[in-house]
């Protein structure tokens, strides 16, 4: 039996062969169900047991590189086939889809940008923030009705903490931390319990503003304002300031940007005005400097703040505001570069 283990041993070694067929009858002979090999095995049975072991060795050794081979002979033919597909090399090649930025991401970057040409740096706060740096500091009084303009997630264990409902609470802690002059903006998520629909989330994006120093005025704010508008949304933009009311801000202003899609003549997107209102702004309130251990004899300033979302409606025509929190591919893929292999 040694003797013809040996003889198929070397059989295997010495076989070659470069057709799936072949390669295939020769598994089924070695090692199928009533394969040589197989058979071995049975007749191992009867070997007597002091040279079951050495017996033993060589059956093993034989199957193992039984299967070594025909596996290699396979690999062998397959990567043979793969260089084949590649037979002409003059065809263009496949298209390799990357991934891209959220245009939520690219447009906070692109403020962030247009405000940091103009000596702006970038801060952040916390999303769980306390009653004091989202309300109170900000001259929202208890039970002041302005709080319901904000509809707030509350914990429900302890209702003076809740998620932002803006990132005004940012200002607070950036003038806490920070001696004036200050002139940061201060990009981020907030949370309102708003029912969702095409035009409100409850969670979006906002970026604040904030400037401090000593002299500042609201025509500081309002020549900001009009930069900002034109690198955002092209250099015909006009701006126009209607007079509104935040408690953290006196005065307070709504900022509107002429319709970069009808150029103010009156059209859909801006339901026939001839503007689109982009974001709120005001002269800091006394009250919130003192807060915020800032003198306000000595020191002015202005805030400002807008939603991205609205930003990236305005600017990609986009009708659903919804449609930024899907994550449909065949929506982001809109945003998305391409690059050829
Ligand atoms: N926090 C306001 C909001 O979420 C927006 C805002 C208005 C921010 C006026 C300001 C401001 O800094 O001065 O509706």
């Amino acid at each position: 039996m040694l003797d013809k283990i040996k003889k198929i041993l070397h059989e295997v070694e010495n076989f070659r062969s470069t057709d799936i067929e072949e390669i295939e009858q020769f598994r089924i002979r070695m090692l199928g169900r009533k394969g040589v090999i197989g058979e071995f095995f049975s007749e191992f049975k009867a070997v007597p047991g002091e040279l079951k072991k050495e017996y033993g060795a060589w059956l093993n050794e034989l199957k193992e590189k039984a299967t070594d081979k025909i596996l290699a002979l396979r690999s062998a033919l397959e990567s043979k086939d793969n260089s084949q597909t590649v037979s002409d090399l003059s065809l263009p090649g496949e298209t390799v889809y990357l991934g891209s930025r959220h245009p939520i991401s690219v447009i906070q970057e692109e403020i962030i940008g247009i405000f940091s040409r103009i000596g702006y740096t970038v801060e952040v706060g916390p999303e769980i923030e306390d009653d004091w740096h989202n309300f109170s500091a900000l001259n929202f009084p208890v039970d002041h009705p302005a709080r319901d303009m904000q509809d707030t997630f509350f914990i429900k264990k302890n209702p003076d903490i809740m998620l932002r409902t803006h990132t005004s609470s940012v200002q607070i802690r950036v003038m806490q931390s920070h001696k004036p002059p200050i002139r940061s903006i201060f990009p981020g998520r907030v949370f309102r319990n708003e029912a969702i629909s095409a035009r409100s989330h409850c969670i979006f994006h906002q970026v604040e503003g904030l400037y401090i120093d000593k002299n500042v005025s609201f025509a500081d704010l309002k020549q900001t304002l009009l930069y900002f508008s034109k690198e955002m949304f092209g250099e015909d933009t006009q701006i126009r300031l209607r007079p509104s009311y935040f408690p953290f801000t006196e005065p307070s202003a709504e900022l509107d940007v002429s319709c970069n899609l009808c150029g103010g003549k009156g059209c859909n997107l801006c339901k026939y005005t001839g503007w689109l209102e982009i974001l709120g702004c005001g002269m800091v309130d006394p009250n919130v400097l003192e807060n915020c251990g800032i003198d306000s004899k000595e020191y002015t300033g202005f805030a400002f703040g807008m939603g991205i979302e609205r930003q990236a409606l305005l600017k990609y025509g986009v009708k659903d505001i919804r449609l930024f929190f899907e994550n449909d591919i065949r929506f982001l893929k809109q945003f998305r570069s391409v690059l050829s292999s």
